[in-house]
Parts: C-alpha cells; sequence; structure tokens
C-alpha cells in the first residue's frame, strides 16, 4: 500500500484512549529506528486529536497527502537511496506536539486544549510542501511557509468558519508563523506556547533526529562539538541552526531549550517527566570532545527552574 494511500485510510475517530505521560515518546522514538513503521496517530495523541472538528483534521491530511503525491520521482529516488522517510519523520513529529501541547495546556492557563490541539497539528503544515520540493530543503522557514499556507486557505468557508468560532485567526496565524523564527520577544501567547510545545516535543525526538543527521554528517566527526556552538553555548547566546555542523551541535543546541521556555511550567515538565535528563544522558554518553568547563554548563540545564532543586543524579538513570 502506497504511503498516500495508507495515510488517506487512516480514522482518528476510532477509538479514544486517554492521555497519561509524554514518557512514551522516548520508547517510541527509540523503536522508531525506521520512521516506515510508524502509523499515525499514536495511540496516546488520540485523545487531543479527537478535540480536534473533524473539518480541520480532514484540511491537514488533504495538505500532507497532496504534498506526497506532488513530490516528485527524484525526491522519491532519494528518501529510497537514504532509506530514510522525511515526511513521516515529520508527520510524527506533529503527532508528539498535538500530545506535548495537550499534556502541557492541562498546566499553562491562557491555551484551552482544544486551541492547544489545533495549533499544534497545524503547526508544522506548510513543512510537507518544502520537503517534497527537495529532498534536503529542510532549514526553509516552514513557520512563515505554514502560516502563509493557512491565511490562503481562509477563503475557505468550511475552514474559516470552524476556525474563527475557536481563535481569533490572525494571532492563530501569527503564532504558527513564527513558531520557528530563532528568537520571538512578542507577546502572542499563542505563539509562546506553541513554541514551548514544539521545543517540549523535539527534546523527547531527539534519538530520532540525530538519527536522521546520520545520512548527512561523516561518523569521524558526528560526536564533536564545534567551536562556534561550544562558544555560544558557554557564553549563553542563541545557537543558531547555520551554526550546526554536528550531531552533538543538535544536542547542545537543544540541551539549550530548556533556558528558552516561555512558561515555567514547561519547564518544570520537561524535569518531572525526565526529557532535560534525557539530553544530558545523551551528551554524556555520546559526545567525544567534552571538557569540564561544557559540562558543568550543560549540567545547569537541569536546575535553572526554581522547582527543580530536588532531583536526583541523571547520571545514575542512563
Ligand atoms: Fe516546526
Amino acid at each position: 500500500m502506497s504511503a498516500s494511500s495508507q495515510l488517506k485510510k487512516t480514522s482518528i475517530y476510532k477509538d479514544f484512549y486517554p492521555i497519561t505521560d509524554i514518557k512514551y515518546l522516548i520508547e517510541a522514538d527509540k523503536q522508531l529506528s525506521n520512521p516506515r513503521n510508524y502509523k499515525f496517530p499514536h495511540a496516546k495523541s488520540v485523545g487531543a486529536l479527537k478535540l480536534i472538528p473533524k473539518v480541520l483534521i480532514d484540511w491537514w491530511f488533504e495538505h500532507v497527502v497532496g504534498s506526497l503525491k506532488r513530490a516528485d520521482k527524484s525526491v522519491k529516488q532519494e528518501y529510497k537511496r537514504m532509506s530514510y522517510d522525511f515526511i513521516r519523520r515529520k508527520i510524527f513529529h506533529t503527532d508528539y506536539t498535538v500530545l506535548a501541547g495537550h499534556l502541557l495546556a492541562e498546566k499553562i492557563q491562557p491555551v484551552t486544549l482544544k486551541q492547544s490541539a489545533i495549533l499544534c497539528l497545524l503547526h508544522d503544515i506548510g513543512r510537507f510542501e518544502i520537503i517534497t520540493t527537495g529532498p534536503l530543503v529542510i532549514n526553509a522557514d516552514h513557520g512563515y511557509v505554514s502560516g502563509e499556507i493557512i491565511r490562503r486557505d481562509m477563503k475557505r468557508k468550511e475552514i474559516v468558519n470552524v476556525l474563527e468560532k475557536i481563535f481569533n485567526v490572525d494571532e492563530m496565524i501569527e503564532a504558527v508563523s513564527v513558531h520557528s523564527i530563532a528568537t520571538y520577544e512578542g507577546k502572542n501567547v499563542f505563539a509562546r506556547f506553541l513554541r514551548d510545545a514544539d521545543k517540549t516535543s523535539l527534546i523527547a525526538e531527539m534519538r530520532g533526529l540525530l538519527k536522521m543527521l546520520h545520512y548527512t554528517i561523516p561518523p569521524e566527526i558526528f560526536w564533536d562539538v564545534s567551536k562556534e556552538v561550544r562558544r555560544s553555548y558557554i557564553s549563553e547566546k542563541k545557537i543558531y541552526n547555520e551554526s550546526k555542523k554536528t550531531g552533538a551541535d543538535m544536542l547542545i543546541q537543544y540541551i539549550s531549550f530548556p533556558f528558552q521556555f516561555y512558561f515555567p511550567e514547561t519547564y518544570n515538565f520537561a524535569i518531572s517527566h525526565k526529557l532535560v535528563h534525557h539530553l544530558v544522558g545523551l551528551y554524556k554518553k555520546y559526545v567525544k570532545n567534552k571538557d569540564e568547563e561544557l559540562t558543568r554548563e550543560v549540567l545547569k540545564s537541569l536546575t535553572r527552574g526554581s522547582e527543580a532543586t530536588n532531583i536526583d543524579d541523571p547520571m545514575e538513570k542512563e
């Protein structure tokens, strides 16, 4: 069965599964050594997805399936060559983000569970079009593209009528548009929330994302932290995507995410669910050219929050 027909046949309106916690994400991620094994949606996110009006789910699918159909031969051959399916990886990421958002929205008051589910489902809608126009064009500003796709489709009455009952649509589009920019200082609460949910999900997906990078980075440098990334991290400066050159760089960038969360609830969540520990554990285990100073700074990611003083030593766990 082709990927697109398989996606078409998927219905989330089957059974309701209660949502428990995010630890399963790390487990699921480990099993996702080949994203082709992954079926949308993961059982745990169904409860959150069911809050979304069906017309919006169909709309999202329409873009995913449409992109798959439009992907030209060279793109498909490239996926085959790498035995890696970026599209499925991004569907998986969307699924993760919906769940992470749901768990955060239970704690973060201004955003409802329904608003969270919709924002997270739609946040990468432009990703699929970007990926299918070239296999490695993964650094384009997909947030902007996603926002423009949503704006364009607001001509469709069946979609805008539903969205308007749930959001101020302009605010929602802005949140999607800015979710991937390097820094956001604005006050849009949906933008702040979405950026936190996206990062929470990415942290949990770390192993899978590193695996994806293995296709493009030579193994002999994979676990070395580049000088520029090290310097930025130590001096608490933002690590930009452009300066990342290795898998270790990506790990260090993600270890800096907890310092960027907007809501203290997100940080506490990432600590209590051992997500930050997971990153630090990967650092301890794999990074080759670490030194005392870098390690000391990395460990700070575990104690930034005021409520995070009584946590166990993560090294014992990994
Ligand atoms: Fe994104």
